[in-house]
């Protein structure tokens, strides 16, 4: 049964979707079999592995109740990971479901008939902590938060972190957080570093050992509408990428890796 990770943070413009899309590309090299779900009206995880906006069916049917999931999934340029896509009418389903019963737990009883297809499925979350992100934090397993390093990094994690707590106190008791990842680390500049001591110092263990750096490869590939993986594999996006896969299958126990795969420190 697949392992489900939302990679949530309501602030905007983390690199919650650049996350999604590439995490799972590379679980997807690595040959484990990945869905990725788009649960932001937005639509760029499904625009950024060039799937076309208008034609699919996706999360909005998914969380309504009136599609067989197996109709909606695409699959995309990159091996082993397929694409429940987005459109802009899925903001209207924030307030549809509210009359719904069982609201919160819509996208976790249709990813469950497509569970035993994936090793991941990794849901994609809006910025922000409306009914469509409870419903993806119902669904998941764990939550990767991505943290940019910047000024206010922290800012509305602590908001985030008791929306966690209040599901994992009703909705979803075996809600765990994965981790927090640094992202976009720039190391010419000397506040990257701060940020990254400061997040370390207050989260400790929970902080992810892969650190994102910023690189222009990973922010043009959603153009190409491609994963960082196939659009340029040697950059350091793709390497990047690629650690954080291998730090959270060495964490959920699920390889075992060689002296060559262990996670590649920040300085390289
Ligand atoms: N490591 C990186 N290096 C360079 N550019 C990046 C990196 N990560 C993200 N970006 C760029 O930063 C912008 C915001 O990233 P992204 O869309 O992944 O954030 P998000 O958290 O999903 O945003 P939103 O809250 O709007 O959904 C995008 O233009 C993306 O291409
Ligand atoms: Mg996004």
């Amino acid at each position: 049964m697949g392992k489900v990770i939302a990679i949530a943070n309501q602030k905007g413009g983390v690199g919650k979707t650049t996350t999604a899309i590439n995490l799972g590309a590379c679980f997807g090299v690595l040959e484990y079999k990945t869905l990725l779900v788009d649960a932001d009206p937005q639509a760029n995880a499904t625009s950024g592995l060039g799937i076309d906006l208008h034609k699919n069916k996706g999360t909005y049917e998914a969380l309504l109740g009136d599609a067989n999931l197996s109709d909606s999934i695409v699959s995309t340029s990159s091996p082993n990971l397929d694409v429940l896509p987005a459109r802009i009418d899925l903001v209207g389903a924030e307030i549809e479901l509210i009359s719904k019963a069982e609201r919160e737990h819509q996208l976790r009883r249709a990813l469950d008939t497509v569970r035993d297809d994936y090793d991941f499925i990794i849901i994609d979350c809006s910025p922000s902590l409306g009914l469509i992100t409870i419903n993806s934090l119902v669904a998941a397993d764990a939550v990767l938060i991505p943290v940019q390093c910047e000024y206010f990094a922290l800012e509305g994690l602590g908001k985030l972190l008791n929306t966690i707590k209040i599901v994992q106190n009703g909705l979803n008791e075996s809600l765990a957080v994965e981790g927090i990842l640094l992202t976009m680390y720039d190391t010419r500049l000397r506040l990257a570093n701060q940020v990254v001591d400061e997040v370390r110092t207050h989260f400790q263990e929970l902080v992810m050992k892969t650190i994102i750096h910023r690189n222009t490869r990973l922010g043009e590939a959603p153009s190409f509408g491609e994963s960082i993986i196939m659009h340029d594999a040697s950059s350091k996006g793709s390497i990047n990428y690629l650690n954080l896969a291998r730090e959270i299958l060495q964490r959920n126990q699920m390889t075992q890796l060689t002296d060559e795969e262990k996670i590649i420190p920040v300085s390289n």
